[in-house]
């Protein structure tokens, strides 16, 4: 079976939803924040033709990466906590795989509140370290998760704080996610970046060992399972 959970961008079926749910008296605008290389919004592009598309990231590294991908998307390098916009400019916003990398997580979601339309909505996706101890990933580097759950907030955390912070109509949904591959492979497709590793002489002696440490699954193949990830809608007054 082929990894592609997170190396490859379709279209965010959220923001495909809030397209069609929506009429728009000017054309939309949409922000992905801390983008990464920016292959979420390329991907999103062909849903919405005529929208302002940004992409925010603190790397400059990732938004040079991103760049040259497309034309007619704009990319802007600044702090997650601190967003270089006027007040409720955007109708959609979303943020994926990246919310454990910043630090003022409450100062994040005021600024979002700030920036977003009413009638707007933000949409957060990641990985949830709560629901999946016994992933293999955690079972190979069982530091990780203890680092994990520090950085990455549990989902009654993140609702309660975007409550306090005025967003309305807070919802959580929970994806269980199962996907077998030897974890050399999840390495190189790029799945582990979502995470930190203890260190990194861990990580490099762990895969110089290959993939034989950890014993075969049931079946005889070894599984990455209970891969969890929570996706969080919130709508800020309709
Ligand atoms: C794991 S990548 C996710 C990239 C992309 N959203 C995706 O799903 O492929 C995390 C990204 O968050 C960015 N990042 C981390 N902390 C940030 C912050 N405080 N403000 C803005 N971007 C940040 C990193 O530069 C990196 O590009």
């Amino acid at each position: 079976m082929t990894v592609s959970l997170f190396a490859k961008k379709t279209v965010d079926p959220e923001l495909a939803t809030f397209i069609a749910q929506r009429t728009f008296p000017n054309r939309p605008s949409i922000l992905d924040i801390a983008c990464g290389t920016g292959s979420q919004l390329v991907a999103n592009r062909s849903v919405v033709p005529d929208a302002l598309l940004i992409g925010l990231d603190r790397s400059l590294g990732m938004l040079r990466q991103a760049q040259p991908k497309l034309g007619n998307i704009a990319w802007v390098q600044a702090d997650a906590a601190m967003l270089p916009f006027e007040p409720e400019c955007f109708d959609f916003i979303s943020c994926q795989f990246a919310f454990h990398h910043v630090r003022d997580k409450s100062g994040m979601l005021g600024a979002v509140l700030e920036v977003l339309r009413h009638g707007g909505r933000f949409v957060m996706r990641n990985l949830c370290p709560q629901e999946c101890p016994d992933w293999l990933y955690y079972e190979y580097f069982p530091q990780a998760h203890t680092i994990d759950l520090e950085d990455f907030w549990p989902p009654e955390t993140i609702v309660t704080t975007m409550e306090a912070t005025g967003f309305a109509r807070v919802t959580v949904e929970l994806e269980h996610l199962r996907f077998c591959a030897g974890f050399v492979r999840l390495a190189r497709c790029g799945a582990t970046t979502r995470f930190k590793l203890p260190t990194d002489d861990d990580f490099r002696s762990r895969l110089r060992s290959g993939d034989t440490s950890v014993g075969p699954r049931a079946g005889g193949r070894r599984c990455a399972t209970g891969a969890c990830r929570s996706s969080l809608s919130a709508y800020h007054s309709w």
